[in-house]
């Protein structure tokens, strides 16, 4: 079992950090972790070309996500709450997946990466409102 973990917390020891050290102490098999503050990874620009192909011209850490998901089994996203949304440095890296979405909406094509189980942890304060 290979499991893709999306760390969206700009903070090294903070809550985030805490749920992930509880997840990977439960989780089997092997997992790969992307602080996504940290990472060589940068945002969509909207240039289409996953439009035609099925790929990313921005040659950074992004091309080894997408090779991690040709072959991982889960994918949990483990992000502090920013402004009732996952945070930007989450949604910056997210925003990179816009290739599977082209290839549906646009080519009508089938992707060719296994079908997973996600999940999402989301650590928030405040009063508890959104
Ligand atoms: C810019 C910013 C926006 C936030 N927006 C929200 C919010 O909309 N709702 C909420 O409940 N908490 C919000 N919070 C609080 C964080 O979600 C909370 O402190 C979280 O536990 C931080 O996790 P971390 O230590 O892993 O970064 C916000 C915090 C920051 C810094």
């Amino acid at each position: 079992m290979k499991t893709l973990i999306l760390n969206g917390s700009p903070r090294k020891d903070g809550d985030t950090a805490y749920l992930i050290d509880k997840l990977i102490s439960r989780l089997y098999g092997e997992y790969k972790i992307v602080d996504c503050y940290t990472a060589d990874i940068a945002p969509c620009i909207d240039c289409r070309c996953c439009r035609e192909k099925l790929s990313c011209p921005i040659r950074d850490e992004m091309q080894d996500i997408y090779a991690y998901l040709l072959e991982c089994d889960h994918v949990i996203i483990v992000s502090p709450v920013h402004y009732a949304e996952l945070s930007s440095g989450l949604l910056k890296v997210a925003s990179r997946f816009q290739i599977y979405s082209s290839a549906l909406i646009f080519r009508h094509e089938a992707l060719p990466i296994k079908a997973k189980r996600g999940a999402v942890i989301l650590a928030q304060g405040g009063s508890g409102g959104a």
